[in-house]
């Protein structure tokens, strides 16, 4: 990994006086529709994680939200004191490698490198971004080429590079593309937890779960079976009678894990276009404070802290 910039951005804590959403143990589906009040669901069952840790994003959909839970929690982690690599494993041009900027130089190596290059190690596609404490391993269109070109274990390389990895990162978060194929299986081969975006307002994110939770539960089958889905995030949410039904899916597909409602942004889409994290483009997001409460939650010991 190279050296962090000479300038870099601190990612301060938020204050925490702006108001969360309530903590709730299930997912209410029987209060009257005009006093229902809206929870993270955090079930008795769920664990918060030890770091180190990986954390694959993924929805084999397209446009779930993906990108944006990424990199929102990200920064949510590293406003906590973590240090955090995001990793590009999705090959779309316009992607989190367009929305956050790194210190790649010209020509410098990127994710597909570690699919083609036995000498590449994680630390040599690790680059600094503008926030301190916050890496990225950038990837370009090549990436589909291990889609395309199926190199040798393909599957398990990810996890191969980043279990021996001693770079001091407390957390890695892979930005999945809209596909089941290699590299998101490479995604869930590496990660101990899954965290699944869907809209909250798209009734077809919820009939798509079914088959990544197929591919998850082969995954866990045989190459890693300390995998779990930690996290659902119920992304663009806003109080509605669908968000709620929603909701109650899947609660009742992912018993154990989190369900996180991030409500709907305005400004998420010219975050973007600047190139910015919400965090920064808009502070005061309420969607911000709902990925500060899931960073809260995921991983052991940091539910309270502040940025050291
Ligand atoms: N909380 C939110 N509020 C408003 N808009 C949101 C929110 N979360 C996501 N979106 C919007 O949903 C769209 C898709 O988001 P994003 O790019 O993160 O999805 P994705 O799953 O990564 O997409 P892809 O499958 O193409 O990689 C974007 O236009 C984004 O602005
Ligand atoms: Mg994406």
């Amino acid at each position: 990994m190279r050296e962090t910039q000479s300038q870099t951005v601190q990612v301060q804590a938020l204050p925490d006086d702006l108001a969360f959403l309530d903590i709730v143990t299930e997912w209410d589906t029987t209060t009257p529709y005009h006093q229902w009040r809206v929870g993270t669901v955090v079930p008795e069952t769920f664990l918060p994680g030890p770091v180190p840790r990986v954390i694959a994003v993924a929805n084999q959909k397209g446009g779930t939200g993906k990108t944006s839970t990424a990199l929102e929690l990200a920064l949510a982690l590293v406003a906590r004191g973590l240090r955090v690599r995001l990793i590009d494993a999705d090959p779309q041009a316009a992607g989190l490698t367009h929305w956050l900027p790194c210190a790649r130089p010209e020509g410098g190596p990127t994710l597909v490198d570690l699919y083609f290059d036995l000498k590449r190690t994680i630390q040599d596609v690790t680059y600094p971004t503008p926030y301190a404490g916050l890496y990225l391993v950038p990837s370009l269109p090549d990436l589909d080429d291990v889609q395309a070109r199926n190199p040798v274990d393909a599957q398990n390389t990810l996890r191969h590079h980043l279990r021996k990895a001693d770079d001091g990162i407390d957390v890695t978060i892979i930005d999945s593309g809209p596909s089941l194929g290699t590299l998101t299986v490479s995604a869930l081969v590496a990660a101990h937890d899954v965290v699944i975006p869907v809209q909250a307002s798209s009734g077809l994110d919820v009939v798509g779960m079914s088959a990544l939770n197929d591919t998850i539960e082969v995954v866990q089958a045989r190459p890693n079976p300390e995998l779990r889905v930690a996290a659902v995030v119920l992304t663009d949410f806003e109080k509605s009678t669908l968000a709620r039904e929603i909701g109650d899916a899947v609660a009742q597909a992912f018993p154990d894990a989190l369900i996180v409602p991030a409500r709907t942004s305005v400004k998420l889409g010219s975050a973007q276009l600047q190139q910015m994290p919400l965090r920064f483009f808009d502070p005061k997001a309420t969607t911000v404070m709902d990925y500060d409460r899931a960073a809260g939650l995921l991983l052991v010991g940091r539910g309270q802290g502040a940025a050291a």
